[in-house]
């Protein structure tokens, strides 16, 4: 049984666990993800892979999981549009660090890949996939092979430009999708909502600490269960953005299946119901064409951890 280790590095966790290669986790551990210091980012990953490596003796690689823009060769995060790194050497660190041969994939990548392998996307030789969180992540599947691009940093969906001129992005660029259609952009619509029409989001500024800035997603998605109209309003935008961005990329891309992961998800129906609807309403071609399958994401935050340590075998 050949075991590998996959590390999810998030924002606000590193979460890591020994994988085999039927993408069973044996063994899991977590830590918080250190303020947004790189060097400290790296020290707890090498902590975490120690603690696992110390238990399997047979680990033989590490696969890392990381949002931004990895370099072809699998070792350097160029750019994170919401982490503080910068032609970070991630991969050289780490071996330093721990003695195994490590590569570094992309979060959503790692995410796709997991999912195609084991997850909502089996037997798919044609998916996309994207995470709905701080930001949008995505991965691409052609063929049953991981969609790189030739520098390593294709498949950033996320920062397609959707709005000229639209909300600035921590990539530099305004109007981007992942400001319109991701977990912050469900927060974004519900502050400005309770800024703007405080009676109407009542039950939201409740959930939170009764300020606009104290409403978090969780809460969005609770009160949209509940049927609260502010909420479900809130969903409804981003799940427009969502699916008309998705129509774009079938355009392009022409996927059997879309796979929609990241915290966002959680809300299943609440989100996929609209989403469907925008994607129908704005597909090329529509009524003339094979439509591709929405769904959810099936390995939940663990499709990270399995996906990094999958492509870590090879
Ligand atoms: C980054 C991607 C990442 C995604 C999800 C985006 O802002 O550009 O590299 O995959 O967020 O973490
Ligand atoms: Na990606
Ligand atoms: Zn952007």
């Amino acid at each position: 049984m050949a075991l590998t280790i996959g590390v999810d590095v998030g924002g606000t966790k590193v979460a890591a666990g020994v994988v085999d290669d039927h993408g069973m986790i044996l063994e899991k551990v977590r830590r918080p993800t250190p303020s947004t210091n790189p060097k400290e980012t790296a020290e707890v990953i090498a902590e975490v892979v120690d603690l696992l490596k110390g238990k399997f003796e047979e680990v033989s690689a590490v696969g890392l999981g990381t949002a931004g823009f990895v370099d072809e060769t699998r070792s350097t995060v160029l750019f994170a549009p919401n982490l503080a790194w910068r032609d970070e050497p991630i991969k050289q660190k780490v071996e330093e660090q721990v003695g195994l041969p490590v590569v570094v994939e992309n979060d959503a990548n790692a995410t796709a890949w997991g999912e195609a392998r084991f997850g909502a996307g089996r037997g798919e030789d044609f998916l996309v996939l994207i995470t709905l969180g701080t930001g949008i992540g995505c991965g691409i599947i052609i063929n049953g092979e991981l969609y790189r691009g030739r520098f390593g940093i294709g498949a950033e969906a996320g920062h397609f430009r959707v709005v000229p001129n639209g909300r600035r992005c921590g990539c530099g660029n305004r109007g981007c999708w992942e400001q319109y259609a991701s977990g912050n952009a469900l927060v974004h619509e519900a502050r400005e909502l309770a800024r703007v029409s405080p009676a109407m989001a009542g039950r939201l500024l409740e959930l939170g600490d009764g300020s606009p800035e104290g409403i978090s997603g969780p809460e969005i998605t609770e009160a949209a269960r509940e049927g609260d109209k502010a909420a479900l309003e809130c969903f409804r935008t981003v799940a427009q953005w969502t699916g008309q961005g998705l129509a774009d990329l079938a355009a392009i891309l022409d996927p059997g299946a879309f796979i929609i992961g990241g915290g966002l998800s959680d809300a299943g129906d609440l989100l996929l119901d609209p989403v469907r609807a925008a994607f129908g309403d704005a597909l090329t071609g529509r009524g003339h064409r094979p439509v591709a399958d929405i769904r959810i994401a099936e390995l939940g935050s663990a499709a990270g951890i399995v996906g990094a340590a999958d492509l870590a075998r090879t």
